[in-house]
């Protein structure tokens, strides 16, 4: 079996095992959840959700979800939803059977940076006559949230158990959440370290489609300074003014898709620069928690989440995103090798590239020094982060392949 092969046997796999459950589709049979359905589906939390193995998702009826999003933003909606994903499974056996009566977990609001302290973990609480209560962990809270039934199992992936009330921690329906419109796209990137880019969007105008966009989804994929300083990029200054507003149209799109959407992201995503059906798209590569985005030029890897507020998403990308349409044919802006191969990616046998090494695209890192057949190992990036996607100025791991190529063969084994 050739490497390539292999490769793609291996990613298969990965694919179906990490792909254990559908959220939405679970509850599509019970339109008594509809609505804590569409408010999934509009945070994006359902794909926070099916991402994950073992997961217990604690749903509203109707009546307390619209209680609930009568009241508040969105993003305050997102994030009391969050507190009710418990990231631990549990089944209407094991909510009666808890050691010593009682238990805190954590929730998938604790893993978004957005919980302050311990905001993020729920105490469970089997009270007497077999009612189980919900109640934020924090110290003063009152479980004041029951078990009321059962709705779906898959042991031990997923459970769905329905409750009375949502659970409230303290501040967490009070914070103040930005209204999109005030979001200071350009502070933020400038922070970010996107000076360059900022100063393109503010020259060109450019800025104004984005903002134009803020109240109804918008997800930027912002490339760092160094970026335009690689190897092989076209001096911007050199490109037409049509060109490079085509560019940093190309930047972004008109759809929210926070990191774990983009990592479950199949479908070619359109950008503000397209212009009929397959046109200036990107497509979207996912190797463990990393992603990557693909020109059909050049490939780019997410580094960092600047911004995740529903229903905005501000990226950082480590190289400038050239369109096959503009940069594909005629390479002539950049002063490209000729030994540039053909724009199909095409996987090397050795570990180190990840793609047929493009003009205009950055080498990945160099893989570590240790062995293909060693143990798994963590790129330094991905070991210091606790699989927070949805974090404000979050890092994403590394690309290299080795990493993906032993992580891959690490989940061969286990499964
Ligand atoms: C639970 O998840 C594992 C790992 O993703 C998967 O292999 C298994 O088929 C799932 N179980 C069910 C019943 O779907
Ligand atoms: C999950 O199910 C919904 C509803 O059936 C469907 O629209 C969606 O594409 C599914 N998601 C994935 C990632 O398969
Ligand atoms: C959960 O809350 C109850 C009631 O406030 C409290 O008695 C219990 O100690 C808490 N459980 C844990 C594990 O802290
Ligand atoms: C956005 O942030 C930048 C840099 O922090 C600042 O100079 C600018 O005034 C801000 N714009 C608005 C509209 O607040
Ligand atoms: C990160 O996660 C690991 C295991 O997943 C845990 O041991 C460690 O304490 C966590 N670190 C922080 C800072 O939460």
């Amino acid at each position: 079996m050739g490497t390539l092969q292999l490769l793609i046997t291996l990613s298969s796999i990965t694919i179906i095992s990490t792909k254990a459950h559908n959220i939405t589709e679970i509850l599509a049979g019970f339109p008594e959840y509809s609505q804590y359905n569409n408010f999934l589906s509009q945070t994006k939390l359902n794909d926070e959700i099916d991402s994950r193995q073992t997961i217990t998702v604690l749903v509203l009826p109707n009546s307390a979800m619209s209680a609930l999003a009568s009241k508040h933003p969105l993003p305050v909606i997102k994030n009391a939803l969050s507190l009710l994903v418990l990231l631990d499974y549990y089944d209407p056996t094991k909510l009666h059977q808890i050691s010593k009566g009682t238990v805190i977990t954590t929730t998938l609001y604790q893993t978004t940076g957005n919980a302050p302290g311990n905001l993020g973990f729920v105490n469970i609480t089997d009270l007497q006559g077999g009612k189980v209560g919900f109640g934020s962990a924090a110290s003063g809270s009152k479980l004041d949230s029951f078990y009321t039934k059962s709705v779906k199992q898959i042991p031990y992936n997923v459970s769905v158990l329905e409750i009375s009330a949502p659970v409230i921690a303290p501040g967490i329906l009070t914070a103040p959440a930005p209204s999109a419109s005030t979001i200071n796209i350009t502070g933020l990137l400038e922070k970010a370290g996107c000076k360059i880019f900022v100063s393109l969007l503010e020259t060109s105008g450019v800025i104004k489609i984005y903002q134009a966009d803020l109240d109804k989804g918008l997800t930027v994929f912002a490339p760092n300074d160094e970026a335009f300083k690689a190897k092989g990029v076209p001096d911007v200054s050199k490109l037409t003014n049509a060109e490079v507003v085509t560019i940093l149209q190309y930047h972004a799109s008109s759809d929210y898709t926070p990191y774990a959407t983009l990592k479950t992201t199949k479908d070619p995503i359109s950008t503000l620069a397209s212009n009929g059906p397959g046109k200036f798209h990107l497509t979207v590569t996912t190797a463990g928690d990393s992603v990557t985005l693909h020109t059909g030029v050049g490939s780019s890897r997410v580094a960092d989440t600047v911004l995740d507020s529903t229903p905005v998403a501000i990226f950082t990308v480590d190289s400038l995103l050239l369109p096959v349409e503009l940069f594909g044919k005629a390479p002539s802006p950049a002063p490209a090798s000729v030994s540039a191969p053909s724009p199909t990616p095409e996987l090397a046998s050795s570990p180190a590239p990840v793609e047929a090494p493009s003009p205009l695209a950055i080498s990945p890192p160099a893989p570590p020094t240790a062995s293909p057949g060693g143990a798994p190992v963590e790129s330094p990036e991905s070991s210091s982060e606790n699989s927070s996607s949805d974090n404000a100025a979050c890092h994403h791991s590394g690309s290299a392949l080795f990493t993906v190529t032993v992580t891959l063969f690490a989940s061969v084994i286990l499964s």
